[in-house]
């Protein structure tokens, strides 16, 4: 009868010793039975499979089973057994056949083959192979970090998808088909969607915009949400421009907020990202979704804001001390009809910038496409 590991109902030091024996008298005999390779094979997957082999169920047999203040003791000695089986396994495996051994190596070399083998154990105190570590792109990591200076203020994270209808990505913000302000978005469509109705058409988002009004579609007011993610243009690749970028899309609506709150939640981002010293200037602008609307800028982090630094002008503010970041404003009533919130209720303010612009800014590169092209020696700086 082969051997079989079997419960055990007694944990007493002389039941294990007993059951340790067995198992070891057996291993002796079944390893002085091993004659060929094919016999080695067959005893090594007996006592070593690790699906059912001889030390798998006696870790499920007496490992697993002990009685908890028994474990410890066990432990040990299941460990032991181990490592007898292991090394007997090892050392029963048939030497390497005489014919098998290329012409000419001698006895001598043959031992040192054998030997070879015999010592094959993985020294675990070896050095691992070393991987190198991955570093965060530098978009997710700018996108991250600001993400985090509005998530300190309350603000929770929404997304929106890539492939938009012309109804998120223009009409409901206030784009009324064939209006002028549409061209300022470069917008790839997608082909032959000319059969569908015009707010059904789909496009690639030329903003994160469209997730203030997928936001507002499914939450009340109060809302606090930021939302980072990939938006695409009809604009030709050069040292500023890409089709592909990215955005954050801040909205805040609720009672009573005001363009102070907006220029104040602002002021704060710009500082808590770039630093304390930097200063925020509002300037007026245009969105069809934002009334009053404002483009801002910060003081140039490059020459502190005076416009010039090294002896000579500024080349990143131009001279003009003052660097435009990103667009805002208050929420435009009209777009609060569009999502059934009440206008006479709630006001709120929005803000999109874009990331690559602020990345560039932040780490000093000067050619948006390092982002896009994958070179590792670039990328490897941002670990
Ligand atoms: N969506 C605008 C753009 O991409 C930016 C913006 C967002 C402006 C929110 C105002 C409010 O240009």
């Amino acid at each position: 009868m082969p051997y079989t590991v079997s419960k055990l109902t007694d944990y007493s030091e002389e039941a294990l010793d007993k059951a340790a024996d067995n198992l070891l008298a057996a291993l002796e005999q079944e390893s002085q039975a091993v004659k060929s390779e094919s016999d080695w094979k067959a005893f090594r997957d007996r006592w070593m499979a690790r699906k059912n082999g001889v030390l798998t169920q006696v870790n499920e047999l007496w490992l697993k089973a002990a009685p908890k203040d028994g474990k410890r003791d066990v432990g040990q000695r299941v460990n032991a057994l181990k490592a007898t089986v292991e090394e007997n396994v090892q050392k029963s495996r048939p030497s390497v056949s005489a014919t098998a051994m290329p012409r000419g190596v001698s006895a001598k070399a043959e031992v040192g083959v054998v030997k070879a083998y015999g010592e094959r154990p993985i020294d675990i105190t070896l050095p691992g192979n070393r991987r190198p570590l991955g570093a965060e792109h530098p978009i997710i990591k700018t996108m991250n970090e600001m993400v985090s200076v509005f998530r300190n203020l309350g603000y929770s994270i929404e997304e929106g998808p890539e492939i938009e209808t012309d109804y998120y990505n223009f009409e409901s913000l206030n784009f009324p088909p064939n209006h002028p302000a549409r061209d300022t978005q470069d917008t790839l469509f997608i082909a032959d969607q000319e059969s569908k109705p015009l707010r059904d058409r789909l496009l690639l988002r030329t903003h994160t915009s469209p997730v203030q009004i997928r936001t507002m579609e499914k939450m009340k007011p109060p809302v606090r949400v930021v939302c980072p993610g990939k938006v695409h243009r009809n604009d030709a690749p050069d040292a500023t421009h890409s089709p592909i970028f990215h955005q954050i899309e801040g909205l805040a609506v609720d009672t009573n907020i005001t363009f102070c709150d907006l220029k104040g939640t602002l002021d704060h981002a710009m500082k808590a990202f770039f630093g304390s010293s930097v200063k925020t200037r509002f300037y007026p602008s245009f969105f069809p979704f934002t009334e009053p609307s404002a483009d801002v800028q910060i003081s140039c982090i490059f020459c502190g804001g005076k416009g010039y630094r090294d002896g000579g002008r500024c080349p990143q503010c131009k001279a003009s001390g003052w660097i435009e970041l990103l667009g805002c404003g208050m929420v435009d009533p009209n777009v609060y009809g569009f999502v059934d919130y009440d206008p006479k209720k709630f006001s709120g303010f929005a803000f999109g910038m874009g990331v690559e612009r602020i990345a560039i800014l932040k780490y000093g590169v000067d050619d948006i496409q390092l982002f896009f092209q994958g070179d590792v020696r670039f990328l490897e700086q941002f670990g």
